[in-house]
């Protein structure tokens, strides 16, 4: 939406991947200092979202009250505030969320009210209770947009997080119903495959995204130790290459080193929050190789070697593969070194990445 709000990707923490709704003050508490201690938010990452399972029964006034593993929302969302960091919320637009609980249908001017009363900078917007939208489009868009209003008449800034996994072709509504960033597929899981089929084919149209308005590919797996260190390379790079989202999805408390150095490399963060908001794109596919653009504010490029295979690959860059005439000048971004720009023949290990930031 054109307010201001997320003109580079959204970045912070989500409780849903590891935690599902198995979350309460307490932990949330200990993560958001978790993020201070690890220096995950001075890397930029600043939301803490509190996922599905929070939510309680409404009152006789109709407000909904947060379950007992949730004393007081307004206070937590101070104590979050006051390390520095912001405070996010999920809901449905149906009677039920993904994970049964109350959801926003018949309340949503009130709760989008309660929510800004407590303090809350980001809402996730989850379509379920599929039986009363699934059937047209027009209603789905319509209860978006009903949110998007109900948050705006607040007068708090609150970035509004749609999730229908593109169903409903969000990417071509999604700013009109004043949302910020949208989900374009299903869940991510743990894994290569699943990660992958995401993040190479169901990223989202790049025409859709730009400052204020993301394709979102879901959150973060690395640090939850399903994947390879390389696998999880590859999933921060195609994240940063398509301007996506960053939010972690890990326990923060018990963040590896390896998890931090993939989270933290303040160059690939700058690939991602890139202030001209170019989602990237595959301009070269060879076999298992897919060879990933995405150009920068300032005329430079970004350019990813991403190897899908689970044996390693040698592939040679040519400046035509992203229309220049020659490189000249070339650093890999992950390892951090000035390359010569003439010999950009590459190996690639399985499942790995070469991140590149280049001159034409
Ligand atoms: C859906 C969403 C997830 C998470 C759960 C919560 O599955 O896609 O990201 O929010 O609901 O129930």
């Amino acid at each position: 939406a054109p307010d201001g709000l997320a003109l580079t990707p959204p970045m912070g923490w989500s409780s849903w991947n590891k935690f599902a709704d198995k979350i309460d003050d307490a932990t949330i508490r200990a993560i958001a200092d978790a993020m201070v201690s690890t220096g995950l938010r001075d890397a930029g990452y600043t939301y803490v979202n509190i996922d599905d399972g929070w939510q309680g029964v409404r009152g006789a006034d109709g407000q909904i009250r947060p379950n007992a593993k949730f004393p007081d929302m307004k206070a937590l969302a101070d104590y979050v505030h006051a390390r520095g960091l912001k405070f996010g919320l999920y809901s449905s637009p149906g009677p039920r969320t993904c994970a049964g609980y109350e959801g926003s249908y018949g309340h949503v001017r009130q709760d989008a009210q309660t929510f800004a009363d407590w303090g809350v900078d980001y809402l996730k917007y989850d379509l379920c209770s599929g039986e009363y939208f699934y059937a047209d489009a027009d209603t789905v868009q319509r209860s978006y947009y009903e949110m998007g209003a109900a948050l705006r008449a607040t007068g708090r800034p609150i970035v509004y997080s749609l999730c229908e996994y593109g169903r409903f072709r969000v990417g071509s509504w999604g700013r009109a119903v004043g949302g910020h960033l949208w989900r374009t597929t299903g869940d991510i899981t743990d894994d290569y495959a699943t990660m992958a089929r995401i993040g190479f084919e169901k990223n989202g149209n790049p025409s859709d995204a730009g400052p204020g308005e993301w394709n979102d590919p879901d959150m973060l797996e690395i640090g939850n130790g399903g994947m390879s260190e390389a696998a999880y390379r590859s999933h921060m790079t195609l994240w940063a290459m398509s301007a996506a989202p960053l939010m972690m999805g890990h326990d923060v408390r018990t963040t590896s080193a390896a998890a931090k150095r993939l989270l933290e490399d303040r160059a690939v963060i700058a690939i991602d929050q890139d202030a001209r908001g170019v989602q990237g794109k595959p301009v070269r596919k060879q076999g298992t190789s897919e060879i990933w653009l995405k150009p920068l504010a300032g005329g430079a490029y970004a350019i990813a070697v991403f190897n899908r295979a689970d044996a390693p690959v040698t592939l040679t860059l040519r400046p035509a593969d992203i229309g220049l005439d020659s490189f000249t000048a070339m650093r890999d971004v992950w390892k951090g070194g000035a390359l010569d720009p003439q010999v950009s023949t590459f190996t690639v290990p399985a499942n790995d990445v070469v991140l590149l930031h280049v001159r034409g």
